[in-house]
């Protein structure tokens, strides 16, 4: 199990100045005080947020236990005041330009400097920049930002919108515990609660801010366009200026670009004729291919990147402005063509080749936005997507536009990323002054994200195409307008404002859409679920989860999944009471929002699984686990099928399935959720679980409804692996040994192969009535080594299979290398979802596994001794007495 640490924000009084721009960086501590004076003398953090300050200024508890979310609710609905004094030198005072720029303010302030206001915000994604030449002095001057309650705001904006007409929802479900409102701000839209988090509606400054002074200019974006010219990559460098209005710019621009073999130089000059206040840099240059590696998605190749310089000097060589990036070289597209059979295919193309897309949702790195910087959690979440095969997440737009360091790890580690802009599950309000900000938005997080080589689409908006045409929220009475609305913010604003600014990669107007074929019916589809054309989103609380047979076949999955408990142990650092950890108590129901959830989870796990009596002391244990094996089962399931389809199609034209994308990656506290790595960043069943089916070989099996079992192979690879060879052996649950085994010869190819089907008669078996029996998948290549993940599969349900209380043990520990450990483990008899878990960071080479013989060896990989994992690891499987 893996800790987070604490973000730890430095807490000095940051002052630097950088060249002859002069930048005085104002983070550090601040006063802080309640508008009305309630609340004094209290330390506040920038970069931060009031939630954090007020937990270490002992106002209030730890807001991640209990239920201290609505218990300091009270803070979101005062004002609050940041403020503090710094010295300005000569330095920087002899400037003609001076601004005061705050890289992300949440959300609403009037910003104050000595005494005179200079701006207001109300929205958290944008980047103010306040002209305050007017009012900084020599010497001393003192700062105050005075932030309203967001709660307040977004009931003023929402009653002044119904005088109209109500832009839908009007609220959350009750089992939210949240606020109301939130889609009439520009704010984090979860920060007001969602079906898997808790509302803090968070102020504060959670980025930089600082002032700067030039005479000349300030670079404050570059963005690269590169294009493939046949033996030479075309760069189309923009870099957008801040110029001195008092000034024409002149100077010289030099570009500095890093190769394999070598730095190439470009420069010019910029002799600018008209005083205007920003200015568009527009570069062309080519360099032949085989200067470059190219980047690839995680699987694919490694991940090189390039460093760019944009740096330029003033005329007079008195002032320097320096950009710097790192690019990957790589051609995205995303394939929408017309098939012969029905509708359109949906694919990613990474440099020509056709990219499976593997990987999951990604919700908030934090429900408080200062804390989402946090660079270890986020390097943590990223290579546990990158250690299970991932090569994609999405960004989903109920967060925010996660920070500059995310989307530079994901160039890194190969994580393409599917980015939302912030609209989700909701109407939203088209009037002039949404709209402009809105526009302010877009531009600015696509200049800043543009060059990152991992970003790999841009989407509109969340679910609000489907919220619109499948009524959620009653928008049918007066649909015409609602339409207006959603082409006038996400066509006509979003989209061309998205593309304006870039137009080097694909752009989605919703998700889940018809892609291509939306656009063609104006953007609004019949059915933005439709199988044949663009993406889906899929959940299903009714069915069972382990049937395959119930999922759609669809051209991309972009969100698919089930719910789950976090671990005992999680939930016992949201409270120390141990009448908490009951399914069914007051802390447990506050905790699960989203409505039946218990019993969706519970209908699930029944399907196929026999829970203990709801009484026995032993239920919430066997719930917490077994909810986890369901969750884990029926993902796998599902995704394998999604695998399945990858390259063929049904006789309606379903099928050519290219993008899995499980709901959802992470959490944002202890709770019931879709997550599969919980708060405290264990890997739930379902992580452990996505290493195999996200392999780049797999073996799997469609248990069709007939009981007709087609085994398929499917592989990533761009090389074949020839004369590999594929056993099957059956077993009773009650024996170890095999009662038939079958093996073939196959050559595995790229793609999604069917290479045996059998038909699962019991009789004709030899299945023990009582025991059932299970299937077991073994692919190995000519030098008999494992090319994929051995796998199952369980045609009948558990519940029904008399699996016995088998006794699993830890026989022994060994260190292998320093941070790599062995553990052989025996058992009695066949052990079904054996689990180990210990609290020590590090994570097991496999878990959650079918014991099919007595003696097995799992690794440990991690920072530990023999002893300290002797004595911290625990072993348990589905009929642990501990479940009876
Ligand atoms: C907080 O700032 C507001 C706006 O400037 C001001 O009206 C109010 O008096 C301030 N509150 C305190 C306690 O200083
Ligand atoms: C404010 O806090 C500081 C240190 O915490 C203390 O020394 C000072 O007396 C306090 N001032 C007031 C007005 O309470
Ligand atoms: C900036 O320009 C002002 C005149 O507008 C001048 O007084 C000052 O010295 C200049 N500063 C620098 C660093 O060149
Ligand atoms: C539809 O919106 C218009 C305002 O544009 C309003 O006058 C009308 O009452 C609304 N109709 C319904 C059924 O809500
Ligand atoms: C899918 O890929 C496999 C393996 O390369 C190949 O055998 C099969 O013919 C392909 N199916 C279709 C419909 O192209
Ligand atoms: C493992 O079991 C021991 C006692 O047997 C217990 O103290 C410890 O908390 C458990 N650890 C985990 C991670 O479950
Ligand atoms: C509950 O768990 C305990 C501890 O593992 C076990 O001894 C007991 O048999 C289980 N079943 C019941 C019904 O208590």
């Amino acid at each position: 199990m893996v800790k987070f640490c604490a973000l730890i924000l430095n807490t000095l009084l940051q002052i630097s100045y950088i060249n002859s721009l002069q930048r005085l960086i104002l983070n550090g501590y601040w006063n802080l005080e309640d508008s009305n004076a309630k609340y004094t003398n209290l330390t506040g953090t920038i970069p931060g947020g009031i939630y954090t300050d007020l937990q270490n200024s002992n106002v209030i508890n730890n807001i991640f236990v209990g239920s201290n979310d609505v218990d300091t609710r009270w803070v979101s609905k005062l004002n609050w005041n940041y403020s503090r004094c710094f010295e300005v030198n000569e330095k920087l005072f002899y400037h003609d330009q001076i601004y005061l720029v705050f890289e992300g303010i949440d959300t609403f302030a009037e910003v104050l400097v000595n005494g005179q206001t200079v701006g207001t915000t109300n929205n958290m994604f944008v980047r103010y920049e306040f002209d305050v030449k007017d009012q900084i002095e020599f010497g001393k001057n003192c700062i105050l930002v005075h932030f309203k309650s967001p709660v307040e705001r977004a009931d003023f904006f929402a009653k002044r919108q119904d005088k109209y007409y109500s832009v839908l929802p009007k609220c959350v479900p009750n089992e939210y515990h949240g606020e109301c409102h939130v889609n009439h701000i520009r704010k984090m839209q979860a920060s007001f609660s969602w079906d898997w988090g808790p509302a803090f509606p968070s102020m504060g400054i959670w980025k930089m801010v600082y002032l700067e002074a030039y005479n000349h200019t300030i670079i404050k974006d570059v963005t690269v366009k590169i294009e493939d010219l046949g033996d030479k990559w075309m760069f189309n460098l923009k870099t957008y200026m801040q110029l001195n209005k008092l000034k024409c710019l002149s100077g010289s621009l030099l570009i500095k670009l890093s190769t394999d073999f070598e730095t190439i130089e470009y420069m010019h000059e910029i002799n600018q004729k008209d005083k205007i206040q920003e200015f568009e840099d527009h570069r062309q240059f080519q360099i032949r291919k085989e200067k470059f590696t190219l980047w690839w998605p995680n699987g694919y190749g490694e991940q090189k990147l390039y460093k760019l310089k944009v740096q330029f000097v003033s005329s007079d060589n008195q002032e320097t402005t320096i950009k710097r990036l790192r690019v990957g070289i790589r051609k995205i597209e995303l394939v929408q063509e017309r098939l012969a059979e029905e509708g359109f295919n949906f694919f990613f193309k990474v440099n020509d080749i056709p990219i499976f897309a593997k990987g999951t949702n990604m919700i908030p790195i934090s429900i408080l936005p200062e804390l989402g910087q946090d660079i270890k959690k986020i390097r943590y979440l990223l290579q546990s997507c990158k250690d299970v095969h991932m090569n994609m997440i999405r960004i989903w737009g109920g967060g925010v536009y996660e920070s500059d360091e995310l989307y530079s790890v994901a160039d890194e580690m190969g994580i393409l990323i599917w980015q939302d802009f912030m609209f989700a599950c909701s109407m939203y309000p088209t009037n002039e002054e949404f709209l402009n900000t809105v526009k302010m938005e877009v531009q600015q997080q696509i200049r800043r994200l543009q060059h990152h080589a991992s970003i790999a689409i841009w989407a509109g908006n969340n679910e609000n195409e489907a919220a619109l045409v499948q009524n959620w929220y009653g928008t049918d009475a007066n649909f015409t307008l609602y339409k207006k609305d959603y082409i006038k913010l996400y066509v006509d604003t979003v989209r061309s404002v998205a593309l304006m600014n870039d137009d080097s990669r694909p752009f989605l107007v919703s998700s889940p859409t018809n892609g291509i074929k939306s656009e063609e019916s104006g953007f609004i589809a019949k059915n933005p679920q439709d199988q044949l054309n663009g993406d889906v989103h899929y959940y299903n609380y009714v069915m069972d989860g382990w049937d395959q047979n119930i999922y759609p076949v669809a051209r991309f999955v972009s969100e698919y999944g089930y719910q789950s408990m976090p671990f005992l142990e999680s939930l016992l650092k949201a409270t120390n009471d141990n009448t908490d950890i009951i399914i069914g108590s007051k802390f447990m129901e506050h905790r699960q929002h989203s409505p039946g959830g218990f019993a969706t989870m519970q209908t699930l796990i029944s399907k196929r699984l026999q829970l203990p009596d709801q009484n026995s002391a032993n239920f919430t244990k066997a719930f917490i686990f077994y909810s986890q094996i369901s969750q884990a089962m029926s993902i796998k399931i599902e995704t394998e099928y999604y695998r399945q389809w990858q390259n063929k199609t049904n006789s309606v034209g379903k099928g050519n399935t290219m993008g899995a994308l499980y709901w959802q990656l992470n959490d944002v506290w202890a709770a019931p959720s879709w997550s599969g790595i919980d708060f405290y960043g264990n890997w739930k069943m379902l992580h452990y679980y996505a290493k195999d089916f996200f392999a780049p070989v797999i073996v799997t099996a469609h248990v069709l409804v007939n009981r007709e079992i087609n085994v398929y192979i499917i592989s990533d690879l761009l090389h074949p692996v020839y004369d590999a060879k594929l056993t099957m052996y059956t077993y009773n649950w009650n024996s170890f040994n095999p009662i038939a085994s079958v093996s073939r010869s196959v050559d595995v190819l790229h793609g999604s192969q069917l290479v045996y089907s059998f038909w699962y008669d019991k009789s004709k078996l030899q299945c023990d009535a009582r025991t059932n029996c299970f299937i077991y998948f073994i692919l190995k290549n000519n030098k008999d080594e494992l090319i994929a993940p051995v796998n199952f599969v369980l045609p009948d349900a558990l519940k029904t299979s008399n699996i016995e209380h088998a006794n699993v043990r830890i026989r022994s520990i060994n260190q292998v290398t320093a941070e790599k450990f062995s553990i052989q483990i025996e058992t009695n008899a066949i052990a079904a979802f054996v689990w180990l878990q210990t609290d020590i960071q590090g994570s097991f080479s496999r878990n959650g596994f079918i014991m099919v013989d007595k003696i097995c060896e799992v690794f440990f990989i991690g920072s530990t001794t023999v002893h300290e994992l002797k004595t911290s690891i625990n072993i348990t499987h589905l009929k642990h007495l501990d479940y009876a």
